[in-house]
């Protein structure tokens, strides 16, 4: 073939290429050929190392947030089925993290943040006190009443006195309508808001008193008592704020600044943008305007990509949340036929994060203790649970019986049932809105609704998941979770694998607590 007819060929070729190119520069091909690989849990198991680290001795700290450090890596999703302010309690007193939903109204919301503060406050802020002048029969009438033993005499909001049952009783029937000042104790024992538990614990011995009125400049501002100071006692190691209080978290719409505020008023201590798809350049403009305006941390999700998480550590937020589509009620890969599975997505944004010192939270997809050491070990912080804690005592719902056994609801955000229930929150977590009546019509659901198994109480969950984090951390040689991301190394596991790691051959006669035979599918 002559010269002429070789430039015709490459001119044939070239018209081809053009045919086939996206965007001028790639073949269509070419996605699917050059496409990385994308793991999840089933696809690796960590390897057994050389290690003198015993279980028990291991450290589960971890920072959340850049301001916030936990004891467990444990965080639960803002889901209706999920966490409400009780669930949130449950997992501050064990050293976790809630974060309530947003399918329910601010008021709502702010209600749910102010349940968690007061429970794990151990000043009693709204204080019953007693008027100088009010009679002796209507402090014991108080007294009876509140089922409490003594009162602050408190006039013109300043601490005068203290009276006690001990004080009433002895004089009560002789001189009911004396006056409680003529009885009162003048002399308070009185703690500032800065006085520690132990501090105040020590003053109460001292001077043989159950309750410590809390003064700031005279004004009292609540009491203490012994018996709560010594409760605090069982949860040695919960997430306290710097009252002492037990921290929380809230969820926020990725353009909703008005709730974000009102939540950070309320005394959230994060707030956490939820929306199943934060890469978008409005999100990330917008995240920088609502970290302006609150104190709390932000973070911010879901993304998948490490580009994702480079533009949203530009607007300086302070997590990041990893998870597109891996939920146990998620049909978004389904539906839009669009994710990353786990792993893959939560290394490829923790490489990024960890040379800004953002934490990363693996959010959806977890199913066992394993898979929670496993997000650990590829770069997470800490990970955001629904099934494994939907279910158990503290998650909003009844116990339904099903077949003799017992149930609770579960359902995804984004389900028709969250959509169009409470608030309709998971409208604009998907960027959907319904006007008027059919609304079930004009969704397009990325969700479903189910049950799952009574669980119990959540802290047995989280004993189980915490055993099993220690143990594998025992397997690995990691002292602490920075080890484990530093040490852990993988093997690449087949799908026999997969079987050959479950129980096999024998039919499980006794359910163990961290491995369900009752898990449905
Ligand atoms: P797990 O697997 O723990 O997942 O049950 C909980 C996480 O799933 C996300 N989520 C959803 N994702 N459609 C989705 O694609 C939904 O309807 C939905 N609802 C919740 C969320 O990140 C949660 O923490």
């Amino acid at each position: 073939m002559g010269f002429d007819g070789t430039i015709k060929i490459q001119q044939k070729n070239n018209d081809l290429n053009n045919l086939l190119r996206v965007g001028g520069n790639y073949m269509f091909s070419e996605k699917l050929n050059n496409a990385p690989m994308g793991y999840t849990f089933d696809d690796f198991m960590m390897l057994p190392s050389v290690s003198s680290v015993e279980p028990k001795d291991v450290e589960t700290t971890t920072q959340i947030s850049r301001n916030y450090r936990i004891n467990i890596p444990i965080i639960s999703s803002a889901m209706d089925t999920v966490t409400e302010s009780e669930m949130a309690i449950a997992l501050a007193q064990e050293g976790g993290l809630g974060v309530i939903h947003r399918n329910m109204t601010i008021s709502e919301q702010i209600n749910e943040i102010r349940k968690v503060k007061r429970s794990g406050d151990l000043t009693i802020r709204d204080v019953i006190t007693i008027d100088p002048e009010a009679s002796i029969k209507e402090a014991q009438e108080i007294m009876d009443e509140e089922e409490i033993s003594g009162l602050p005499v408190v006039q013109e909001g300043i601490v005068v006195g203290i009276i006690s049952r001990r004080d009433v009783q002895p004089i009560l029937n002789s001189t009911p309508q004396g006056k409680v000042m003529d009885i009162m104790t003048e002399e308070v024992v009185t703690v500032s808001e800065s006085t520690t538990p132990e501090e105040a614990l020590d003053i109460a011995y001292e001077n043989k008193v159950e309750r410590l009125p809390v003064v700031d400049d005279g004004f009292i501002v609540g009491i203490l008592t012994m018996r709560d100071i010594l409760a605090r006692k069982n949860f040695p190691n919960a997430s306290r704020d710097k009252k002492g209080r037990f921290l929380v978290a809230a969820a926020t719409g990725p353009f909703d600044l008005e709730r974000a505020m009102a939540l950070d008023d309320a005394g959230a201590d994060i707030i956490a943008v939820d929306c199943a798809h934060a890469h978008k350049p409005s999100i990330v403009k917008f995240a920088k305007t609502m970290n302006e305006n609150i104190e709390a941390d932000l973070l911010v999700g879901n993304i998948a990509t490490s580009k994702a998480a480079e533009d949203l550590l530009s607007a300086e937020v302070d997590g990041l949340k990893v998870g597109i589509g891996p939920g146990s009620i998620c049909t978004t890969r389904i539906i839009a036929g669009v994710g990353v599975p786990q792993l893959t997505a939560i290394s490829s944004v923790a490489d990024i994060a960890k040379d800004y010192d953002v934490p990363v939270i693996g959010d959806g997809g977890l199913r066992y203790s394993g898979d929670v050491a496993k997000a650990l070990a590829v770069g997470a912080d800490a990970v955001m649970l629904g099934s494994l804690l939907a279910g158990t005592h503290e998650s909003p719902g009844d116990v339904v019986i099903m077949n003799g056994r017992k149930f609770k609801q579960y359902r995804g955000m984004g389900s028709l049932g969250a959509m169009t229930g409470g608030v309709g929150a998971g409208t604009d977590r998907y960027f959907q809105e319904v006007k008027g009546p059919m609304k079930h019509a004009k969704l397009v659901p990325e969700g479903v609704e189910g049950v799952v198994p009574y669980k119990g109480h959540t802290n047995e969950i989280l004993f189980q998941l915490i055993g099993g984090i220690k143990a594998s951390m025992g397997y690995c040689g990691a002292t602490d979770i920075k080890d484990l991301q530093k040490k852990a190394k993988f093997v690449r596991i087949t799908s026999s694998g997969i079987t050959e790691s479950h129980p096999h051959d024998l039919m499980i006669t006794n359910e163990s607590p961290n491995y369900p035979t009752s898990r449905l599918m």
